[in-house]
């Protein structure tokens, strides 16, 4: 349930979130055995909640978790490294975009009003995205700005509670609606958010939050004809990769440097066709 973040992915505006209401209570498990394993493997974003939890109940030491959250920082970190100078190697072209990444200054993407997309996936969509296109975003962030400082008409479904106050904090457009929807009772509501629209109505459609596989399946028919999906870290097994080829639609994948993240991103974009 607890979102999972990259070390190198969290910026200063999500740091100052705080984690509570109807999501936080949703977080049931948190300090169990079971859910510690899988805190102290992944670093889930309530991994302190949990530790704490555990800590209390003596099942680990108050000692244990600065020094496993540190350690395990940064052998993500190495990992990262390691893959981003392996796939450079293989492919030059991709570093000449670092340099763009290093002008981002370590800002976040909310600042940026930039999406955290690859930066040349950013420059295709600059030719797509225009006033009045139609935008459904599965997750917001610095994306929901760059699409309505385009012009376009947003629709944003976010899960996070905190994170869906910071956006209607930095974010004022009647072009813009957000629907926040509580994973307490599961993903149901949140994947269902785009049912409410007609077929074939959205110009793009990003899917970048949570269940990205059963996202893609309630999306495919929204996007019109010519139209583009968006699936953000497909290289991650667990996102849709399947649901992206039960499409059937053309695909390619953009990968590159993305703003606020250390790492190469990997987004599939799929188009529908038009007959
Ligand atoms: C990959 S992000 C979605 C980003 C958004 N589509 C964009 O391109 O800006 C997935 C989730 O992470 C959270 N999030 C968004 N922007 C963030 C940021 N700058 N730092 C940390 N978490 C963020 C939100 O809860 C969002 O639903």
């Amino acid at each position: 349930m607890g979102q999972a973040v990259d070390p190198g992915d969290v910026d200063e505006d999500v740091r100052r979130v705080k984690v509570r209401g109807p999501d936080y209570a949703g977080l049931r498990g948190h300090g169990s055995g079971e859910h510690l394993d899988r805190c102290r493997r992944s670093l889930c974003d309530s991994y302190t909640a949990c530790f704490s939890r555990a800590s209390s109940r003596g099942e680990c030491s108050k000692r244990e978790k600065p020094v496993r959250v540190t350690a395990e920082m940064l052998r993500r970190q190495a990992g990262f490294v390691l893959e981003t100078v392996r796939r450079i190697a293989h492919e030059p072209a991709l570093g000449r975009e670092f340099p763009r990444l290093l002008a981002t200054g370590g800002r976040g993407t909310i600042r940026l009003r930039l999406p955290w997309l690859p930066f040349r996936l950013i420059d295709e969509l600059q030719a797509v995205v225009s006033s009045g296109s139609r935008v459904f975003e599965y997750g917001g962030g610095g994306s929901t700005l760059w699409f309505l400082d385009r012009g376009a008409v947003v629709v944003t479904v976010e899960h996070h509670q905190g994170w869906a106050a910071v956006l209607q904090r930095s974010i004022g457009s009647d072009d813009w609606t957000l629907l926040a929807p509580s994973l307490a009772d599961g993903p149901a509501e949140y994947v269902d958010a785009i049912s409410s629209y007609p077929d074939d109505w959205f110009d793009v459609v990003v899917v970048d939050g949570r269940a990205r596989a059963r996202c893609v399946a309630r999306a495919l028919p929204k996007v019109k004809p010519g139209g583009l999906l968006l699936v953000d870290d497909i290289h991650r097994k667990k996102y849709a990769a399947s649901a992206v080829r039960d499409a059937g639609w053309p695909r390619r994948d953009v990968i590159g440097f993305a703003p606020a993240k250390l790492s190469l991103g990997c987004t599939a974009v799929l188009t529908r066709p038009r007959a």
